[in-house]
């Protein structure tokens, strides 16, 4: 069934098996100092039968992450974690790209390593949403403004977590330009109001991202590095006056560099659910005609959707993020036409096999 999706195609010189995609999802289950587990290797052989795995985010400093439990790859001992956890999400022939996080504003100082406030581009809290500490749900801090010197220390970090990403055997990496986050907060002039080259214009708000293209690129070729974004989200308070031209002019300018991929989050997510309140959504089709290069969206979609989508030539390679979680064996299941499992609310984020390693494979289901 659904033949369009079984097509095997070209990425970054690699040949992909299949069109259906395992998304970045945040599981939380590293161990101390995000190293990779055990447990995360089983979690990644389970969905290894997709084309292409693309990691959980995965910060580049202590200083890029928003909750506990979240793995790293900016130090030795997170590479050597990696390194099975990597070879079972390659062992039934899929790619697999290292997701490259820094959340910027969206931590807190209860979880920066040195106590001290997030950093952002500009000192604007995000207001309309809630950290999840561990205590419950509570506001958003004031951030830091990022010097010319923090911003360039992040941007070497992007490239020493990309240098490490290939020492622990990723076949390239994704930069997190999504939900609010590092990126994203550059992008939108709502959380940037900064008054020099990285700010006001469409082009300065480019520029971040740009600088890590340009740093990442130092330690792999530039077809091993996808880019994603949510054009259509003002989830975490990432708003500009006109997304469309930003986000348009975002396409133009990395389209020519010869990238991996172009990652776009479908309208109607707001970071990890459905959100109705994409008024005026930028589709997908729009941005994809725009790049140069394979094209994956991700959220919302059914192997049927997924298939048409394919077929109609919009994208090239769809994700699957919570039929993944719930049906480990994902393109079996779609290419015999089995029945889809459902998800459970436990385990999510954070726990151990419970909710994470413990949805049967079609074989044992029944
Ligand atoms: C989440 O943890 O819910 C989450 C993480 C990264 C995203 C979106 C949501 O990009």
């Amino acid at each position: 069934m659904f033949d369009q999706l079984f097509q095997p195609m070209d990425l970054g010189g690699q040949t992909l098996p299949n069109r259906m995609v395992l998304p970045p999802l945040t599981r939380s289950r590293a161990g101390d100092n995000g190293v990779p587990t055990p447990l995360m290797a089983e979690y990644y052989r389970q969905r290894s039968g997709a084309g292409l795995v693309i990691s959980e985010g995965t910060v580049v400093s202590p200083q890029g992450a928003s909750y506990a439990r979240v793995p790293g790859l900016y130090s030795e001992h997170q590479v050597q974690g990696w390194r099975p956890v990597v070879a079972a999400a390659k062992s039934q022939g899929a790619a697999v790209y290292a997701q490259l996080w820094h959340v910027g504003r969206q931590a807190h100082s209860s979880v920066q390593p040195d106590g001290g406030k997030p950093c952002a581009p500009s000192a604007i809290a995000i207001t309309g949403w809630q950290y999840r500490s561990p205590q419950g749900r509570v506001p958003f801090e004031e951030p830091r403004e990022l010097s010319i010197h923090g911003i360039r220390e992040i941007v070497e970090q992007f490239a020493v977590a990309g240098r490490n990403a290939m020492a622990a055997g990723f076949d390239g990496v994704e930069l997190h330009a999504a939900n609010g986050y590092l990126f994203d907060q550059f992008l939108n002039s709502s959380s940037n109001r900064r008054t020099d080259q990285y700010g006001g214009s469409v082009e300065n708000r480019l520029r971040f991202l740009n600088e890590v293209i340009d740093a990442v690129s130092s330690h792999m070729p530039a077809n091993r590095i996808g880019v994603r974004i949510s054009p259509s989200s003002t989830w975490m308070d990432v708003f500009d006056p006109d997304k469309r031209a930003l986000y348009c002019a975002l396409v133009r300018s990395i389209s020519p560099r010869g990238l991996a991929y172009l990652h776009l989050v479908e309208p109607g997510i707001a970071g990890a659910v459905d959100s109705a309140d994409h008024a005026e959504p930028i589709t997908s089709s729009e941005l994809g005609a725009l790049f140069d290069g394979p094209v994956i969206v991700t959220g919302g979609h059914t192997p049927r959707t997924a298939a048409a989508t394919i077929g109609s030539g919009e994208a090239d390679l769809v994700g699957f993020g919570r039929l993944f979680i719930s049906n480990p064996d994902l393109p079996l299941r779609v290419r015999l036409g089995a029945e889809l499992a459902g998800l459970r609310p436990e385990g999510l984020y954070g726990g151990g096999p419970k909710g994470y390693t413990d949805y049967p494979a079609l074989q044992t289901a029944n």
